[in-house]
Formats: structure tokens, C-alpha cells, sequence
């Protein structure tokens, strides 16, 4: 009976490791596609040295509050590629994995406040578009990151263009809904002069 039962005992262990391997590289493979905070944060530098704009945005265009007076969007190449020959973001319905989208937030005396992040990463968040957003001060540090219930529910409102607004004056939110969502932020006078002279294009809300 012996030696049965230490037969068992290898059959169960190996089957057993063989099991605990599998379900391993099953979470390696997934944590892999997700950066840390750092990596991604590397990654948006690098953009900004490279001077990568966005297809469809110019260097500091307006921006919506008195936190992003201006704004400077960036792009890699997977996003830049799906845009550029379109040359316009609101053409775009869907972005390949591993684009990268930023928007930096200046104020009114082009000082650097805030850096907003989307990255697109395959099976990450398949209810809203698999986009990982992230938020950093001017130095780095992380504010928000991984599948963030607030940007989410802003973008979604463009969830035709794949949950990526064009800027103003192209696409435009309505102070209230700015308001529901950042009740203490003021909003740019130039944001609501351009509101005013484009009703067409303000989304999201009946009336600006
Ligand atoms: C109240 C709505 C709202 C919320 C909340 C919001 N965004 Fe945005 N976001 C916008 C609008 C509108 C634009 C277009 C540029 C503009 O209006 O300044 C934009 C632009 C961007 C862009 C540039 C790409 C694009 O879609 O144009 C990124 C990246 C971005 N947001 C990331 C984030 C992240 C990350 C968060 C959360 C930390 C967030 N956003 C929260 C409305 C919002």
C-alpha cells in the first residue's frame, strides 16, 4: 500500500504546482500591461520633452476653469497614428491599446498646476473603454490613478469618440456640470466667452 500512496502524493503535488504556475502567469501577464504611477509618469515626460501634441489640439489652448486656463495635450504614437490622418479628434471612435493621452493644466501665468492622464491598456476596464486615468502635480507626485469613478463619469459623456473630447472651442461642458464636479473651482472667463459665442458645440447639458 505504500507506494500507492506516495504515487498519489506526487500526482496531487505536481498537479498541484502545475495549477499554482498557471493561475501565476495568469496574473503576470495582466499585472504586466499595467505601469506603475512612476513608469507611466516617465512615459508622459518623455512626451513633453519630444513635444508630442496631439493631433487636433495646439499648445496652450483654452482651457475650461481657472486651474487650466490653458491646456497642452499630448499624445504617443498608437493615439497620434489613429488621429492624424483623420485630423480631428472627434473622428476617432476607437483608440488602439497602448495609447496615451495627456492634458496638462496651466494657469493664467502659464504655470504648470496639474497633469492628467489616459492611458488605454487591452481588458483593464472593459465596462468603460479600458482606460487607466491618472492625475499628478506639476512635480510628479500621484493625485489619483487606476480606473477613477469621477473622470470616468465625465468621459463617458464622449463615449462616441471613445471617451476623448475634443478641445474648446470644439467641444465645450456647460458651467454646471463643471460645477457638479469641482464645486470650489472657478471657471475661466475665457472658457465662458467662448461658451457664449459657440452654443453649438457645448455638450452634456442643455443650455450652457
Ligand atoms: C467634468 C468633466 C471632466 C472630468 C471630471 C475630467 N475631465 Fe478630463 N477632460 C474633460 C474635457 C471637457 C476635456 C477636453 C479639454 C478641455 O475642455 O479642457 C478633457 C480632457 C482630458 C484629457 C485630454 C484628452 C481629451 O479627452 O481631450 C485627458 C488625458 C483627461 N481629460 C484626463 C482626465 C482625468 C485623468 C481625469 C480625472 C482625474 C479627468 N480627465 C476628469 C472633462 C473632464
Amino acid at each position: 500500500m505504500r507506494p500507492m500512496t506516495a504515487k498519489w502524493l506526487q500526482i496531487v503535488l505536481v498537479g498541484g504546482a502545475a495549477t499554482l504556475l498557471a493561475a501565476w502567469i495568469a496574473v503576470a501577464a495582466t499585472s504586466a500591461a499595467v505601469p506603475a504611477p512612476e513608469a507611466l509618469w516617465k512615459s508622459i515626460k518623455t512626451l513633453k520633452q519630444q513635444h508630442a501634441i496631439m493631433p487636433g489640439s495646439r499648445p496652450f489652448q483654452a482651457g475650461s476653469r481657472v486651474a487650466d486656463v490653458y491646456t497642452v495635450d499630448l499624445s504617443n504614437g498608437p493615439a497620434s497614428r489613429i488621429i492624424g490622418p483623420k485630423g480631428k479628434i472627434t473622428s476617432v471612435t476607437r483608440y488602439p491599446a497602448g495609447s496615451l493621452l495627456v492634458k496638462e493644466n496651466y494657469d493664467r501665468a502659464r504655470k504648470l498646476t496639474s497633469v492628467a492622464a489616459m492611458l488605454k491598456i487591452d481588458g483593464y476596464d472593459r465596462d468603460d473603454r479600458n482606460w487607466l486615468m491618472a492625475s499628478y502635480s506639476p512635480a510628479g507626485k500621484v493625485l489619483s490613478y487606476g480606473k477613477v469613478s469621477t473622470c470616468i463619469a465625465c468621459h463617458r459623456m464622449v463615449s462616441k469618440a471613445d471617451f476623448v473630447f475634443a478641445p474648446p472651442p470644439l467641444q465645450m461642458l456647460p458651467v454646471s456640470v463643471w460645477k457638479a464636479f469641482f464645486p470650489t473651482q472657478a471657471i475661466s472667463p475665457t472658457y465662458r466667452k467662448l461658451l457664449a459665442s459657440h452654443p453649438e458645440a457645448v455638450i452634456g447639458g442643455a443650455r450652457p
